[in-house]
């Protein structure tokens, strides 16, 4: 969900619309704001995406205020309609609150309110919290101690942010597994769940730990713990810059960001390799001792980042000799996984927030595990509780779909596998130098593909009457083709599923019937033409049973030709850097299938961008 607060001298209702729409892309089953003004509560509240709201508060705004919150909703408990939207208040009105996370005791703790006398307005778990503060404000604690009180009682995951009608001038917020930022600002200061909604007005920005209370007014900013402990402030800049969130004459933020790939892709390698071809990760602080003690590295992510890890184990192994595992991470702390000191954990998450992640993460930690994030938030949950850190430079990413943050996930896994080989010593020491100047070269590659993209718009279209998309690959083709049948599905809503090419025959080629549309990622022909053969052979095992094959393969690949219905080029890649290049068609034939199919290409039905529950 997308969490805004604000207390300062501006229009409350102009900074938190804005901030949430910048945070719109975390969830948008409905959305909802509340304002303090004259002593009194004024809330509104609506189903659907942020722009239903708009809509309402235009036709009955809110009394001016410069205290107040606002929320986007992607449901847990209780379907998406108005009534469960936040904020939710308690009976008579006094406190406004909303949430993101599972408070896990809220039956409990409902069926004790309610014998109590409490009627309740909705079916969330978020209810109980207005109720609770409420009570603790009637007997006469201040908001602050109300949180905290309250924070005591609850179990499971919030950020929870409230309003009093009586604290005309503060906003109190609470953290608990799940994310929470400050920015700091003069005369005014914000909560958020994360930087993007606040950008335009500060870039300063205070970290917030798990089991602490901030309230902020216009001048101050309080921290501590749940039992009133005050904590440490600890502050840091924000390097984004605020016109990054916005769309730029582009139609959809997944277009822009698409588009922006040659140079996320640039800035993830910049200042990371000297002029002698050394790799210097400044932000590594685990000590090459430490790198050298690893006997085994396992990479976890969830969604399109997991995509980005199922290549990192090529890499790595390929480089190191390193044995590494890749697993989702929702996964990889309910089977009794065999990690230890020894284990090198590589958590790859572009917000860094990701709840199936960051609990891979810890668990993995308390055996003992060096985790290194990969990450694309500055300031954000993961990077914080890893031991080392290397940031990709995409930039925000808006459209949920991602993009750009995995082509440059792609980059830093890479780095991350030349580092390790580095340290490690090595006998290939002119292979990392030739890997380095190949890597170098990337950007213009992706620029020449995006150049040539107009056939991909245009087959799109005509196939986006299709009920099947089916995505081939071998070797590091193979999460490709996973991350293009992805993309399909969440934008296009359409049944895409990937394969590697040599698993087609033990089941999934009985799919293939006339004029089904297949893309294969073929491997260049060079280096391992063992791998090029192969998949050769297997599009025209799918061509004899009336594929309709789509080919994308390394320019001048004549022996691939015959076999191809459509051929998309791309540029000469080693193979194992050839995702960076080969993913950037499937992009936009997901982006182009959504649109001729009449789909919110940024906002995909039930999805969103940041999943802070497990
Ligand atoms: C969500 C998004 C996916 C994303 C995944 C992991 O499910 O919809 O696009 O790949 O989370 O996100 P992360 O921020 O951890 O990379």
């Amino acid at each position: 969900c997308g969490i805004v607060g604000y207390a300062g001298s501006q229009q409350a209702m102009d900074v938190v619309l804005e901030g949430l729409r910048r945070l719109e892309y975390r969830g948008y089953d409905s959305a909802g704001v509340a304002v303090v003004a004259d002593g009194a509560l004024a809330s509104v509240k609506r189903a659907g995406k942020l722009g239903n709201l708009e809509k309402a508060l235009g036709e009955t705004p809110l009394p001016s205020a410069t205290t107040g919150l606002g929320h986007t909703r992607w449901a847990t408990h209780g379907p998406p309609n108005d009534r469960n939207a936040h904020p939710h208040l308690d009976g008579p009105g006094q406190v406004a609150v909303i949430h993101n996370g599972i408070i896990e005791n809220f039956a409990r703790l409902r069926a004790e309110l309610e014998a109590g006398g409490v009627g309740f307005n909705s079916d969330t778990d978020t209810e109980v919290v207005a109720h609770l503060l409420a009570a603790e404000v009637a007997a006469g604690s201040e908001l602050a101690d109300a949180m905290r009180s309250v924070c005591r009682r609850l179990s499971g995951a919030f950020t929870l942010l409230a309003v009093h009608a009586e604290a005309p001038d503060r906003v109190v917020a609470a953290r608990q597994n799940s994310p929470l930022v400050v920015g700091v600002g003069t005369g005014e200061n914000f909560l958020a769940s994360d930087v993007a909604a606040f950008i335009a007005h500060t870039r300063e920005a205070m970290e917030i730990d798990d089991g602490q209370v901030v309230e902020i007014t216009p001048d101050e900013v309080t921290v501590t713990d749940f039992d009133g402990v005050s904590a440490q402030q600890r502050r840091f800049h924000v390097d984004w810059d605020a016109s990054a969130a916005v769309k730029d004459g582009y139609d959809y933020f997944m277009l822009k960001e698409i588009a922006e790939q040659p140079t996320a892709v640039a800035n993830t390698l910049l200042g990371r390799i000297s002029s002698s071809g050394r790799l210097s990760l400044d932000q590594m602080r685990l000590s090459d001792e430490e790198l050298r003690e690893i006997d085994k590295v396992v990479v976890l992510a969830c969604g399109t980042a997991y995509h980005a890890g199922m290549v990192t184990k090529y890499a790595i192994e390929h480089w190191t000799r390193v044995p590494c595992e890749v697993e989702l991470a929702s996964e990889f702390r309910y089977r009794d996984p065999v990690v230890d000191r020894q284990t090198l954990v590589v958590a790859i998450s572009q917000s860094g927030e990701t709840m199936d992640t960051l609990m891979a993460l810890r668990y993995a930690r308390e055996q003992g595990a060096r985790v290194l994030a990969v990450c694309n938030t500055n300031g954000s949950t993961i990077p914080r509780e890893s031991d080392a850190v290397l940031y990709t430079y995409a930039g925000p990413e808006v459209a949920v779909a991602s993009t750009k943050a995995f082509l440059t996930q792609l980059i830093a896994c890479y780095l991350v596998g030349l580092y390790l080989g580095q340290v490690r010593g090595t006998k290939w020491g002119d292979e990392i130098r030739s890997v380095v100047r190949d890597l170098a070269d990337l950007p213009a590659k992706v620029e020449q593909v995006l150049e040539t993209m107009e056939p991909v718009r245009s087959l799109a279209r005509e196939l986006a009457g299709s009920t099947s998309v089916l995505f081939l690959g071998r070797h590091v083709g193979y999460p490709v083709a996973l991350e293009g049948a992805l993309k399909l599905k969440e934008l296009a809503y359409m049944h895409a599923e990937g394969f590697a090419a040599g698993e087609l025959k033990h089941g999934p080629i009985a799919l293939i019937e006339d004029g089904v549309p297949v893309i294969v990622v073929v491997p260049s022909p060079r280096g391992r033409s063992v791998l090029h053969d192969k998949i050769v052979s297997n599009i025209q095992e799918i061509r004899a049973r009336g594929a309709r094959t789509i080919v994308i393969a390394e320019e001048g690949d004549e022996a691939v030709q015959p076999y191809a219905d459509h051929l998309v080029a791309v540029p000469e890649c080693p193979t194992l850097l050839q995702p960076v290049v080969t993913t950037v068609p499937l992009q936009v034939f997901a982006c182009e299938m959504a649109s001729a199919r009449g789909f919110d290409v940024d906002q995909p039905r039930n999805l969103a961008k940041s999943v802070t529950v497990e």
